[in-house]
C-alpha cells in the first residue's frame, strides 16, 4: 500500500501545490500518493499561480497540470499525513477533525525542520517574486526531511 500524503493551504494555488511537486520530485512514485488541497474553495478547478508555476520551472518542476480543489473531510480517511503551511490552515484543518486519529494525521511542515517552533510558511499571494522563491527554499527543505525521515525515497 502507497503511503498518501496531502499538501493544504489556503487557496491550493500558491505554497501547497509547490509543496506537492517538490515532494513528488523526491519519492519514489510507487511508494507514495502526494496531492494537495485548500481550506477554501475559491481557486477550484484553476491551475496553480503563475508565479508558483514559475519558480519550479526555474528549479526544473513542472506543477502547471495541477487543478486546485478544495479539502474534503474525506480526506482524513484516505491520508495519511496532512501537512499545513501555516496555523492558519492547522486551525481550519482541526476543526473538521472528527476524532484523535484524524487529529494526529496533522502537522505544520516547517516542523519536519524547526522541531516543535510552529513556524508558517508565509502566504506569499500579495506579495512579490522574492516571497515565492523563499516558500520554494522552504518547502525544498521541508520535503527532503519528509522524504528522508518517512523513508519515501
Ligand atoms: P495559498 O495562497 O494559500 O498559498 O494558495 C493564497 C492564494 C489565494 C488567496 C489567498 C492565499 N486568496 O485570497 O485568493
Amino acid at each position: 500500500m502507497k503511503t498518501k500524503i496531502l499538501m493544504v493551504c489556503l487557496g491550493n494555488i500558491c505554497r501547497s501545490p509547490l509543496a506537492e511537486g517538490i515532494l513528488k520530485s523526491k519519492v519514489n512514485p510507487e511508494k507514495v500518493y502526494i496531492d494537495s488541497a485548500g481550506t477554501g474553495g475559491y481557486h477550484a478547478g484553476c491551475a496553480p499561480d503563475e508565479r508558483s508555476i514559475a519558480v519550479a520551472r526555474r528549479n526544473n518542476l513542472d506543477i502547471s497540470t495541477q487543478q486546485c480543489r478544495q479539502f474534503d473531510v474525506s480526506n482524513f480517511e484516505e491520508f495519511d499525513h496532512i501537512f499545513v503551511m501555516d496555523n492558519s490552515n492547522y486551525r481550519d484543518i482541526l476543526s473538521l477533525t472528527e476524532n484523535e486519529d484524524d487529529k494526529k494525521k496533522v502537522n505544520l511542515i516547517l516542523n519536519e525542520i524547526f522541531p516543535k517552533e510552529n513556524v508558517d510558511v508565509p502566504d506569499p499571494y500579495h506579495g512579490g517574486e522574492q516571497g515565492f522563491e523563499n516558500v520554494y527554499q522552504m518547502l525544498e527543505e521541508a520535503c527532503e526531511k519528509i522524504a528522508q525521515r518517512l523513508h519515501l525515497k
